[in-house]
């Protein structure tokens, strides 16, 4: 995975999105979006609540179709007419809630639906082997028997195996909606310490976060959404929590500087990250 990702990526970013629109009737969710999303980095979409993060990541994820633009993969551009198109290039949405089965073991949600058969029966030591495997690689610790029930397990631990299938998954891209939004204090540092490590793996990382202690804990490059429309990316050095907030909040700069005139979310930004 590393090696796929790494020197080659290194000038391209791994996904770009150029001028895609979404409309849900009259409402014009997105509008003309462009965003690089390079490999082994974090990005963190923010914006205010209907700005269209959600809208968008659901775009990348297959979900929805863009009314225009083009949405272009390792330089390529893909059209993805289901989530499993998105899933079978590599890319993997991560929603707090939905993704696991409380009443099934930590092995069999990470492998649910990619079950190893042996004779015609499950092999459980080679899934068990290849789960305990993904979760060391990943530096998950605190999840101390992976035969218990997702159910037993905190937010943080959820988060974490849901990443781990992810991960196991040969996902080149993790897309995480809110992922700490209900986590309490060592859970959230939990996940964003996970955050970081699929990032120095060379996958690329795209969180949704309304929490900008987190996103500039964790981020490289920032993303502001507003209205539907990017106000403003590029690397996290760019900004402060007081900027990001003016952007979060008006779609302009501190300094007045309108969107149009900020925006590098083509490759000009990427140099610095
Ligand atoms: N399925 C849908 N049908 C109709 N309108 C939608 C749908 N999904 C989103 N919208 C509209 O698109 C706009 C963007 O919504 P979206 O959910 O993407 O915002 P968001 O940035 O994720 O907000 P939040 O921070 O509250 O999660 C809103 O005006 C919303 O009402
Ligand atoms: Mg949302």
């Amino acid at each position: 995975m590393v090696a796929d990702n790494a020197p080659a990526q290194a000038q391209q970013p791994l996904l770009r999105l150029r001028g895609v629109s979404k409309t849900f009737g009259p409402v014009q969710a997105l509008t003309g979006i462009d965003l690089d999303i390079p490999a082994g980095q974090v990005t963190a979409l923010v914006g205010d609540n209907g700005a269209g993060k959600s809208t968008l990541i659901k775009t990348i994820a297959g979900i929805w179709e863009p009314a225009a633009g083009q949405i272009i993969w390792q330089g390529k551009p893909v059209h993805f007419r289901s989530p499993k198109d998105a899933t079978d290039i590599g890319i993997a949405t991560v929603y707090q809630d939905l993704a696991l089965a409380d009443n099934l073991d930590i092995v069999q949600n990470m492998l649910l639906g990619h079950e190893v058969l042996r004779h015609g029966l499950l092999d459980e030591i080679t899934m068990e082997q290849t789960a305990k495997q993904t979760l060391a690689e990943m530096r998950v610790t605190t999840v101390r028997n992976i035969r218990q029930p997702v159910g037993s397990l905190s937010g943080g631990q959820r988060q974490a195996i849901a990443v781990a299938k992810a991960v196991m998954l040969n996902a080149k891209l993790v897309i995480m909606d809110e992922p700490t939004a209900a986590l309490g204090v060592s859970q959230t540092a939990l996940v964003l310490e996970i955050i970081t490590n699929l990032a120095s793996q060379g996958i690329a990382v795209l969180v949704i976060s309304h929490n900008l202690i987190d996103v500039f804990k964790v981020a490289d490059r920032l993303a502001v959404l507003y209205l539907g429309r990017m106000a403003t990316a590029g690397p996290v050095a760019n900004y402060d929590t007081a900027s990001a907030v003016h952007w979060m909040t008006t779609g302009t700069g501190p300094s007045g500087n309108g969107s149009a005139a900020r925006n590098d979310a083509g490759l000009g930004g990427l140099s610095d990250g």
